[in-house]
């Protein structure tokens, strides 16, 4: 991270439609933080799902900020959405030599996701037939939507007397909605056990340390400490600027650190993008660069791993790649890459990287450093393309129109050789890179600079593998 950053909020951000990568991110730079700099979620709840490697292991963040290996203070903001019981799972898993409850802290200002909130979206969502939005059904959405109706259960609200009252009257209303507008009687059963569930999750909350996100962020920045503020989905996930209405419900770019933590927009500096090397999307929605179009949509909506393992079962990855048939190659890639949902376990649609929009979502980010994430995955091909520009009305350009379904839009794209081997042979060499001594092969080196010149902003981090660990830091 650039040093005169210091004092400034650094939002890290993912540059496509979520799983870029972000956890890993964050836990490498996160790995260099020390205990006076903070990692803090801005927006979203357990829709997220942040993978980390550590020690071996994989684990999967939806809540905490994936500073949670390091040694830094990690908090869960006011702009978020938050399940209790999920929440109090999530730390369970957590290794017990991790401590830490005491770094831990959460914003009175997020908003509580009760049990009927997930009946209110899956059935919701349900009841949308084909034109569903693809949500991850954690009741996201409609907590959201209780807090601009102004009659949300606030985290601040746990410790307030007449809060389970106010439950009371919130969930029943909840279910009215439920019987009269979708014919849904939540039976007293199923509320039940999700509901015992709810009151032992407010309860570990209560034992956690309640704490103003905006104050949180000035003290650390006033003791001269770094504020990473961690996205979760995608800028092209975001409620207003993404590709509505398949989006998810909050502000997931830039924008949302000011809100999602209650600073002044000048107290954030440049972001860093998360930037996958190629474009993954699940759940619906348009997808200009997707490798085999609305075949590979349905295909991704309908099957689940077992189908697509049944299917293709002995992957020949190499030859599947290289396949004149680009539905293929899509399938080949998303198991190059292990593009399966970290939270719903669906098949993610795969495609090429699409500059227009990564340009785009840099711009609306101020996006000043980049990490590029699963270049790996592009071992065995022999080429691979990017989507440089896109042909609307006849003409060449990258602005994106309002309209970016499948019709309306087609791609140039430009080819690059793919080099020889793998680059994970490439772990275990310092990490420090310099191309003068040639430790990454010459076509890596090159597809990483024509990203830098026609994006306009430095890698600082190339990665090739999973673990925290496997990425490169740039060094020329
Ligand atoms: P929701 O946020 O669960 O309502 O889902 C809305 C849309 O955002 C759906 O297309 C989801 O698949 C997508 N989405 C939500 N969270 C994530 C994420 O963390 N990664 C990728 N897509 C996500």
């Amino acid at each position: 991270m650039n040093k005169n950053k210091n004092l400034k909020v650094t939002p890290l951000i993912g540059l496509q439609w979520g799983d870029e990568g972000k956890g890993k991110g964050v836990a490498r730079i996160a790995s260099s933080l020390s205990k006076n700099d903070l990692v803090t979620r801005f927006q979203g709840g357990n829709n997220a799902g942040h993978t980390i490697f550590h020690k071996g292991k994989s684990y999967v963040f939806q809540l905490i900020p994936s500073g949670v290996f390091g040694k830094v203070k990690i908090h869960l903001g006011a702009g978020m959405v938050i399940n209790p019981y999920a929440f109090l799972k999530e730390t369970e898993r957590i290794p017990e030599e991790i401590s830490f409850l005491s770094r831990l802290s959460v914003s009175p200002h997020a908003v509580l996701v009760m049990p009927t909130h997930l009946f209110l979206d899956s059935i919701s969502e349900k009841s949308k037939g084909k034109k569903k939005i693809g949500s991850t059904g954690k009741g996201i959405s409609p907590s959201y939507t209780d807090l601009v109706m102004r009659r949300a259960l606030r985290i601040g609200d746990i410790s307030q007397r007449d809060f389970k009252n106010r439950y009371k009257i919130l969930r029943d209303e909840h279910k009215k909605i439920l019987k009269n507008i979708f014919q849904y009687k939540v039976s007293d059963k199923e509320l039940r056990e999700s509901e015992r569930n709810f009151w032992q999750g407010i309860k570990f909350i209560r034992s956690l340390i309640i704490k103003n996100s905006a104050e949180l962020v000035a003290e650390t920045l006033a003791k001269n400490g770094k504020v990473i503020a961690e996205g979760a989905q995608g800028t092209l996930h975001d409620i207003r600027f993404g590709n509505y209405p398949f989006v998810t419900s909050s502000h997931t770019f830039a924008g949302g650190v000011a809100t999602g933590l209650g600073i002044p927009p000048a107290l954030i500096g440049g972001s860093i993008g998360i930037l996958k090397a190629y474009s993954t999307r699940v759940g619906e929605g348009p997808f200009p660069t997707e490798l085999g179009g609305e075949k590979s949509a349905v295909w991704c909506r309908d099957k689940k791993v077992i189908d697509e393992k049944e299917k293709f079962p002995h992957p020949q990855i190499g030859s599947m790649l290289n396949s004149k048939d680009e539905f293929i190659q899509g399938v080949a890639l998303r198991k190059a890459g292990s593009e399966i949902g970290a939270v719903t376990g669906r098949l993610r649609r795969t495609g090429w990287l699409d500059i227009p929009l990564v340009k785009f979502a840099m711009k609306i980010n101020n996006t000043t450093e980049l990490v590029l994430t699963k270049l790996d995955v592009f071992n065995n091909f022999k080429k691979i393309k990017v989507c440089t520009h896109y042909i609307i009305d006849g003409k060449a350009t990258t602005k994106i129109p309002f309209d970016l379904s499948r019709e309306k839009i087609k791609c140039i794209y430009k080819s690059f050789p793919i080099w020889k081997g793998k680059l994970s042979d490439y772990h275990g060499k310092p990490t420090r890179l310099n191309s003068r001594s040639g430790e990454l092969p010459k076509e890596a080196i090159n597809y990483i600079k024509y990203l830098e010149k026609t994006l306009g902003a430095k890698i600082i981090y190339v990665c090739t593998g999973p673990e925290e660990h496997e990425c490169i830091e740039r060094y020329w």
